[in-house]
């Protein structure tokens, strides 16, 4: 008994030993082979041979595999009669003239389908790199499921971007994003500021094929703080079936003409006339009815390189009439109060610009019961 004790001891401590070992000379050579590959080229590819488990290990996961890295852009030939463009209009916007007639993009990315009884579709324009405040907006104002008994689903559109992040692709990190939130709406064309438009075209498209029974849409940026519970509220007045527009809405703007500002548009592009009122791009409220006019309209529009102008000039088309409401600060607050006091918060519809850091701070804010606030005027 003794004996037999002190045997199994004995083989105790050699395979104590033994595994020391041995982890120890796999410690090295791991070292020793992620130093000979670095460094990465841009491949999910790590260590000395191809990893295949730091893909989906598809004999036991459901989910598919991960696709090969699609780097080539869906690709529309130039429209050559318009070489003749004068000199005065600046690189982008020519490359926008000469390519304003692409208008249809393949689609990259699916997210799973609208459920049946879905209410309030947050449709967030988004970049690839964008992964912070994407996770800001999942675990916060977007997270899923139903706010005051009502179906809410979140919904970021996303473009192509041929970036990298430490040397990876950054198409394959949404993609496996994407499987694992299932809430990424991606097509094949340039994620730029002048392809907002396209986006919006593309957008209104998948609504109408796909998600038509959302009774209302919040179309806006990944960068703003939304009140779902207001804005469910506030469209419980109205009906899906009837037009609504609501948001930061801008009357008689002027194209910009100072070539050096973000939203310069050359008088080739648009007479020396006011813009259609539009909302303010932070973020706005449509009903079911309005998105699916929209999608009609948008077909026989030219398209034009800013999109909250362009959904203004739709607008106009099919004679919707915008409402102004307070609520939506795109453009942050006017007047000199604190923009980060969580009362204020608690009357609004949505508030541009925070970061991922303010947005959970106020959102976790917002969640306490016992916060007490006097009436303010915001
Ligand atoms: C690694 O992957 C590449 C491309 O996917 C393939 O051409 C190559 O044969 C693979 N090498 C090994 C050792 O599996
Ligand atoms: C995948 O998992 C199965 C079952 O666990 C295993 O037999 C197989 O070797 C794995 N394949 C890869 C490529 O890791
Ligand atoms: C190319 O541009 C010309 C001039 O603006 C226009 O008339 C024509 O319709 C365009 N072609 C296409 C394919 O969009
Ligand atoms: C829009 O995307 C297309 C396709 O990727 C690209 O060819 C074009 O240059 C982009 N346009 C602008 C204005 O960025
Ligand atoms: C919009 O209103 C104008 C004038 O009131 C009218 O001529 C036009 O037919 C209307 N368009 C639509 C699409 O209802």
């Amino acid at each position: 008994m003794r004996i037999l004790f002190r045997n199994l001891r004995l083989s105790r401590w050699s395979i104590v030993i033994g595994t020391a070992l041995v982890s120890l000379i796999g410690v090295i050579f791991m070292t020793m082979d992620v130093n000979v590959s670095l460094p990465y080229r841009g491949e999910l590819r790590v260590g000395r041979k191809n990893h295949t488990d730091w893909r989906w290990n598809t004999s036991t996961s459901t989910t598919p595999p991960l696709a090969q890295p699609t780097v080539d852009v869906f690709k529309c030939s130039l429209n050559d009669s318009m070489q003749n463009i004068p000199s005065s209009v600046p690189p982008p916007h020519r490359n926008f003239l000469m390519y304003k007639h692409c208008r249809t993009f393949p689609r990259l990315l699916s997210p799973t389908p609208c459920e049946n009884d879905l209410f309030l579709l947050l449709a967030i324009k988004s970049t690839a790199i964008q992964v912070d405040r994407r996770i800001a907006l999942r675990s916060t104002w977007g997270k899923r499921g139903y706010v005051q008994g009502k179906r809410v689903k979140l919904l970021f559109l996303v473009g192509k971007s041929l970036d990298r992040i430490q040397g990876f692709l950054l198409q394959q990190l949404l993609e496996w994003e994407s499987r694992q939130f299932g809430d990424i709406l991606q097509w094949d064309f340039e994620d730029s500021f002048f392809n907002l438009t396209l986006k919006e075209v593309h957008f209104l498209n998948w609504f109408t094929l796909e998600c038509q029974w959302a009774h209302y849409v919040f179309k806006g940026d990944d960068d703003v703080f939304v009140h779902t519970s207001n804005l469910v509220e506030y469209v419980k007045g109205h009906k899906p079936s009837e037009q609504l527009f609501a948001g930061d809405i801008i009357s008689r703007a002027y194209p910009i003409r100072h070539n050096q500002w973000k939203y310069f548009i050359p008088e080739e592009m648009y007479p020396n006339k006011p813009y259609p009122p539009y909302a303010g791009g932070g973020g706005y409220l449509m009903s079911r009815q309005t998105v699916l006019s929209l999608g009609v309209a948008v077909s026989s529009t030219d398209l034009f390189p800013i999109d909250d102008v362009f959904v203004g000039m739709c607008l106009q088309k099919i004679n919707v009439t915008l409402t102004h409401h307070s609520g939506f600060k795109t453009f942050g607050f006017h007047q000199v109060v604190s923009h980060f006091n969580p009362c204020i918060y608690r009357e609004i519809m949505l508030v541009h610009k925070l970061n991922p850091t303010e947005m959970w701070t106020m959102w976790s804010l917002l969640q306490d019961t016992k916060l007490k606030c006097f009436r303010l005027r915001i």
